[in-house]
């Protein structure tokens, strides 16, 4: 690669999934520029499968951003959520705290903010190679990076590093600056998607003595079941079969019985790790997403986290270009930290409650068992778990 191709745009996005889509999205809306770099392919960012819960936040934000209207048609409607333990079965309602949530794909949502991103005429710049972030200290960033045999260099005012956990736009805060806390899980879940009708309307968390288990769904021909396993799992391993089996074992007999057993479409093993990176922003550049903080998939709140980043910012870099103040920027990293530990918490928690753990006693048993049962008898406690399951709180 010899020659270098320059070009010059307002806000450098690197990273396409949902937190660097949707806030291309929201730039664009408001009239300013930005260019979107993906290191993978096209067809690997939308053959992805995560998340499926969207909070009524997230889904308010979404429609502001002209990006909701088959979410609005072909989402899930939720009010409410069931926890099983052992036999026991606990179906939360969101009335409590008048609360809702959707059910709907990132893989939907992805497609829908990459049909979005094609319509504008600025689709990501995929495979992009050693994507480097040159001088984010001063007022003249610059990312350069390798396309097609042809190195690039993109000069901007601002880059947003929305790449995730092993993206390089954290690696590029210095050490001495950069401070992350984390919490490795010593377990993981094994996700199956499949074509087989859900065992319920509602999502199931179960807690068992055998591990965890989640029957969630995408459509109502469509599942997405998960089961604890171990960090080392090979999907090898997890026939179809041996899958379902598990989940069956882990759930309430009557629930158990409404399992059907389909071929999986999609099987993937996903460490569980909670993670907190500060400051989010280091000179003109700002992390948001999974590049900034992780959350066990427990409380379903990685994505919700994603787009609520992503709506501070576009606010902030809007306030900027049309209004020439900088006070949201500022304030971005401190305010959003506080949203980010309070998703931490709660992911935490309800990790805590639901998994087995290596070494349990009898009494950490008796005590998930406890929460699961003030969850039930407090309409205190049962009101403070729906505004943080649906994300109520701003
Ligand atoms: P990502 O979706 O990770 O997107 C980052 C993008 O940046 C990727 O496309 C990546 O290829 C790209 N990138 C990385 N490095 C570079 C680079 N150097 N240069 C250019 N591009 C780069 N959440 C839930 O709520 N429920 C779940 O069940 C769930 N399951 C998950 C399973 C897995 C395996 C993972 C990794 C996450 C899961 N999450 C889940 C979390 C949720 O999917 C994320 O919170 C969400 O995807 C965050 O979006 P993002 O855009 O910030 O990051
Ligand atoms: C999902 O549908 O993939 C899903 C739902 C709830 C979670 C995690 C994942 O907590």
């Amino acid at each position: 690669m010899t020659r270098v191709q320059a070009a010059r745009t307002q806000v450098a996005i690197i990273g396409s999934g949902p937190s660097g889509l949707l806030l291309a999205q929201m730039l664009d809306r408001a009239g300013i520029a930005s260019v979107v770099l993906e290191r993978r392919s096209r067809d690997y960012v939308l053959g992805r499968v995560r998340a499926g819960v969207i909070e009524q936040g997230s889904v308010e934000i979404l429609r502001r951003a002209g990006v909701a209207e088959r979410m609005l048609r072909e989402g899930l409607r939720h009010e409410g959520v069931e926890i099983a333990a052992d036999e026991r079965r606990y179906r939360i309602d969101f009335g409590v705290a008048s609360a809702s949530l959707t059910v709907y794909g990132q893989t939907e949502l992805t497609k829908d903010l990459m049909e979005a991103r094609d319509a504008s005429g600025g689709s990501p710049q995929f495979e992009a190679e050693d994507v480097a972030l040159i001088g984010v200290d001063t007022t003249k960033p610059r990312v350069i990076y390798g396309r097609e045999g042809v190195r690039h260099a993109l000069d901007c005012d601002f880059i947003a590093g929305c790449d995730g956990f092993h993206g390089v736009s954290r690696q590029s805060i210095p050490a001495g600056v950069l401070k992350t806390h984390e919490r490795v899980y010593p377990f993981g879940w094994l996700g199956v998607l499949a074509d087989t009708p859900p065992i319920s309307r509602e999502l199931v968390y179960a807690s068992h003595e055998r591990g965890f288990a989640l029957c969630s769904m995408r459509s109502a021909a469509r599942s997405r079941c998960y089961v604890q396993c171990d960090l080392d799992a090979d999907v090898a391993q997890w026939s179809d079969e041996r899958f379902w089996d598990e989940l069956a074992a882990r759930l309430p007999a009557e629930l158990a019985s409404r399992v059907v057993r389909a071929p999986t479409i999609e099987k993937s093993v996903a460490p569980l790790r909670s993670f907190v990176a500060e400051p989010l922003r280091y000179g003109r550049l700002f992390l948001a997403g999974d590049a900034a903080h992780i959350v066990p998939p427990t409380g379903a709140k990685g994505l919700n986290l994603a787009i609520r980043d992503v709506d501070q910012l576009a606010a902030a870099l809007v306030a900027h270009y049309a209004e020439g103040r900088d006070g949201l920027l500022d304030e971005y990293s401190a305010s959003a930290l506080r949203r980010i530990w309070r998703a931490e918490r709660f992911s935490a928690w309800l990790t805590s409650v639901l998994h087995r753990f290596p070494e349990r006693t009898s009494f950490d048993r008796g005590m998930q068992l406890a929460e699961l049962e003030n969850l039930t008898s407090s309409t205190a406690a049962r009101t403070a778990f729906v505004e943080a399951y649906t994300g109520l709180l701003p």
